[in-house]
């Protein structure tokens, strides 16, 4: 998408043609800064600390992570050691270990010599593969919201998002965020509610930066303001993405996901999940009782970095010194209260049969 009128993806391979550039997510809406990963362990480092962060994001730089560490030892213990470094860097978002899982399938049958040229390869696969799929998830997303507007002719068809499923989640377009993109060029008039998305702002700072950049009229408010909206009949529907759905269709995504799907239930807002195949993980069947949440340092909760009047970043303390915090970086939304899925392959019921049928071939590498 576009950053001050040039094309940007969120990682590509560099012009070297080996090393990989990756857009800085921890520097926005601040600084604009681009990160150079060129070894195995920078990727780790990379999905670990946030540089990179979304679900398919974090699947394609770990693509790209077995290939750089096919650089340096494309023997068998060099590929274990990788999958092996690649796949704790952060537990929740199933994509990770779909992506790793696709690359040690491409890279363990063939002769190590050959290894990092297929590594490199299969890499740039997944990433294109990545923008392909959200392509699908904007079509199949999109006549839900023309259903809308054609309903309230002339007006706003108001979106509420949570987080950053956007194209900086993702290689391109983003998932939750591909339908709004493609309605906005469609001259559908769309506003986005943007979820601040406490404690990381995930909203605040990535996705009010891409609909600011794209020219999406948004306004972002703070987490606990959308069942407020909802009572009052300012939002039409809800699109959030996802780090993982199980087989059952339970939704695991920021925390803060759930409370907003339990306000659209109450108020009968649809209530949409939009997410690209590898986030299916099928060989959850219970996704609240399953899914992996990860637990975060306390400093993301007690700490808030912003830029002050004068241009200096600078990070404060909002929470008094000795006050113990929590920081569970996601929830699960249970299915009943989720309205659709929005696929590459279209819109779904959120259960078990419906997942199955669309995507079979899933069932099979769970
Ligand atoms: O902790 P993050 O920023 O990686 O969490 C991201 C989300 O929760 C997104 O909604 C999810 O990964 C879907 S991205 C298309």
């Amino acid at each position: 998408m576009k950053v001050d009128g040039k094309h940007f993806r969120s990682i590509w391979r560099e012009r070297d043609g080996w090393s990989v550039g990756a857009i800085d997510q921890r520097r926005l809406p601040h600084e604009f800064v681009i990160a150079r990963l060129t070894s195995c362990e920078d990727a780790a480092v990379a999905i670990r600390d946030m540089l990179v962060r979304g679900a398919p994001l974090i699947g394609a730089t770990a693509a790209y992570g077995m290939a750089l560490a096919m650089r340096e030892d494309s023997s068998d213990a060099g590929l274990k050691r990788a999958y092996d470094a690649l796949v704790v860097a952060r537990p929740t978002a199933i994509n990770l270990k779909w992506a790793l899982h696709e690359m040690r399938t491409a890279l363990a049958p063939i002769d190590p010599v050959e290894r990092a040229e297929a590594a490199y390869a299969r890499a740039d696969e997944i990433v294109e593969q990545d923008v392909e799929i959200n392509r699908g998830i904007a079509g199949n997303g999109l006549e839900l919201i023309e259903a809308i507007a054609a309903k309230k002719p002339g007006e706003v068809v108001n979106v509420l998002t949570h987080c950053n499923a956007g194209w900086l989640a993702t290689v391109d377009w983003g998932t939750a965020t591909a339908p709004i993109y493609l309605a906005h060029e469609r001259g559908i008039k769309v506003h986005v509610w943007v979820d601040e998305t406490r404690p990381r702002n995930q909203g605040a700072s990535l996705t009010a930066w891409e609909l600011g950049h794209h020219g999406v009229p948004h306004t972002v408010i703070p987490d606990n303001t959308g069942g407020h909206l909802m009572q009052h009949g300012m939002v039409d529907l809800a699109i959030v993405g996802t780090d993982r759905v199980a087989a059952n269709g339970d939704v695991c995504n920021k925390i803060g996901t759930y409370l907003k799907a339990l306000a659209a239930h109450d108020n009968g807002v649809p209530f949409y999940v939009a997410l690209p195949s590898p986030t299916i993980d099928f060989a959850v069947h219970d996704g609240i009782r399953d899914i992996p949440i990860e637990q975060r340092s306390g400093v993301e909760v007690t700490d808030m970095t912003g830029r002050t009047a004068d241009g200096r970043l600078e990070t404060v303390r909002i929470v008094p010194e000795g006050s113990p915090v929590a920081n569970y970086a996601f929830d699960v939304t249970p299915a009943r209260l989720v309205t659709g899925l929005i696929t590459e392959r279209g819109v779904l019921k959120p259960d078990r049969a419906a997942l199955a049928a669309a995507f079979p071939e899933r069932i099979a590498t769970a």
